[in-house]
């Protein structure tokens, strides 16, 4: 199904549950019958870089070459190659968690893409328990991310983890 643009819902909702339930049942049905790994991150990206307020930058790093390299996004151009463990998208590939970031500035490592950014989330993708990439939320809002946001997001990662075909050249 395709949804337009204007089809996504102006009114604010009430709480970020809410929000993250909205967003659940948009995704879903943005992701609905395509299984292209590229054309459904650009559009889980798009959508919560709309959707989520205070960002200004969401996007993915996929696992290449033992490297993360820069997949779809939105926001200012951005480092391209990340090595595992390096900064807070790497460390959440070398860890497989969820890193929330409540200041960038006091994160060793940390890879200053756009100077705006000073809080961050990164989520690990995991498919058929091999990891694949993460998707990063920036913030120029410090403290930005919480608990919350871990749930929803990770909520949206699964979402798009089922809706993707990853073939064994990728
Ligand atoms: N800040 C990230 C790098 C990616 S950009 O934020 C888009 C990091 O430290 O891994």
């Amino acid at each position: 199904m395709l949804i337009l643009s204007s089809q996504i819902p102006n009114k604010q909702p009430e709480s970020k549950s809410e929000l993250y339930k909205q967003l659940v049942s948009q995704l879903s049905s943005l992701l609905a019958g395509e299984r292209d790994l590229i054309a459904n991150a650009a559009n889980f990206s798009s959508l919560i870089f709309h959707s989520l307020p205070d960002l200004n930058w969401a996007g993915f790093y996929f696992a290449k070459d033992g490297d993360l390299v820069l997949g779809p996004f939105q926001g200012k151009p951005a480092c391209v190659r990340i090595r595992i463990g390096q900064g807070v998208c790497g460390t959440a590939a070398a860890k497989r968690e969820t890193v929330i970031v409540w200041n960038v500035h006091e994160f060793p490592g940390h890879i200053a893409c756009d100077s705006a950014s000073n809080s961050e989330i990164v989520v690990p993708l995991i498919k058929n328990e091999e990891f694949i990439g993460v998707l990063d939320l920036d913030s120029p809002v410090l403290g930005r991310f919480d608990n919350e946001d871990a749930v929803g997001l990770n909520q949206l990662v699964s979402i798009w983890v089922e809706s993707i075909e990853v073939r064994p050249s990728e």
